[in-house]
């Protein structure tokens, strides 16, 4: 499920319970620039959904993302593992390199872009 911002409040990306707990949800504000959101209980963080690797999306299946033990993002092309806090990768073919990320904040519950004027 890609979840959409339907704009019922500037830069509300989603609710936090949407992301899976140890898991990882994409956002498609703005179809040219798709976030994915990765969440460890209550905390959670965002990155342009685009491994380092090859500049393409972290996933090959809409929405469908491999994670390790609430810890580890994992791109679905080369096996490259990032981890949550941080984006950096730390396995895998651009090992030292990052996701970029994206500034989020949570708010009772719900999940917000940082800097709505980034376009979203
Ligand atoms: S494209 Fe992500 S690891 Fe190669």
């Amino acid at each position: 499920m890609t979840v959409a911002n339907d704009n019922r409040q500037a830069g509300l990306l989603c609710a936090l319970a949407e992301v899976p707990d140890g898991g990882a949800i994409e956002i498609s504000a703005l179809p040219e620039m798709p976030i994915v959101i990765v969440r460890r209980g209550v905390d959670a963080w965002a990155y342009r959904n685009v491994c380092p690797h090859f500049s393409i999306p972290l996933n090959y299946e809409p929405n469908t993302f491999w994670t390790y033990d609430g810890e580890l993002l994992m791109c679905a092309h080369h096996s490259a593992m990032f981890r949550f806090e941080d984006g950096r990768c730390v396995e895998g073919p651009c090992e030292g390199t990052a996701l970029t990320a994206v500034g989020i904040r949570i708010d009772r519950g719900e999940v917000f872009i940082d800097n709505p004027e980034q376009g979203l």
